[in-house]
């Protein structure tokens, strides 16, 4: 065989990793890692049906949600088979949405000042109504 030092990554599509989502063999995606923890299930201390539940998908947000120990994830690297094909990573990133709310600056700053001038302007004009109608 090739020498130990040629260890090339192997790479799986969100296609194939899909599959791996029932008992007989549980797949988990963890930072576009791909971990086969279909032998863990049982030995997980957090649970089955917490890893049953992410199989096949990717379960980052919620492992990383749990705090987990350094332990860990010393233990985790132990099952990793292999990477996110990175065509796929794409798909997987969904940041918790960061609401950036981009005001248009350009069409609301004459908004900023016209507004508050016609309404000082009809209070003024109220203003002398009222002192008029004395
Ligand atoms: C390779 C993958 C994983 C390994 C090796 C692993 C290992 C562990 C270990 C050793 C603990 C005990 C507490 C600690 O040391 O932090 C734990 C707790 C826990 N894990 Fe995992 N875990 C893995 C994946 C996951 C995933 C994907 C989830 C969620 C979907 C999860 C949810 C939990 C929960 C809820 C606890 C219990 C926390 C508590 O009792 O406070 N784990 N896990």
């Amino acid at each position: 065989m090739a020498g130990q030092e040629e260890q090339a990554v192997k790479y799986y599509t969100l296609e194939e990793i899909e599959k791996h989502k029932d008992s007989k063999s549980t797949w988990v995606i963890l930072h576009h890692k791909v971990y086969d923890l279909t032998r863990f299930l049982e030995e997980h201390p957090g649970g089955e049906e917490v890893l049953r539940e992410q199989a096949g998908g990717d379960a980052t947000e919620n492992f990383e949600d749990v705090g987990h120990s350094t332990d860990a994830r010393e233990l985790s690297k132990t099952f990793i088979i292999g990477e996110v094909h990175p065509d796929d990573r794409p798909k997987l990133a969904k940041p918790t949405e960061t609401l950036i709310t981009t005001v248009e600056s350009n069409s609301s700053w004459w908004t900023n000042w016209v507004i508050p001038a016609i309404s000082a302007l009809a209070v003024a004009m109220m203003y002398r109504i009222y002192i008029a109608e004395d």
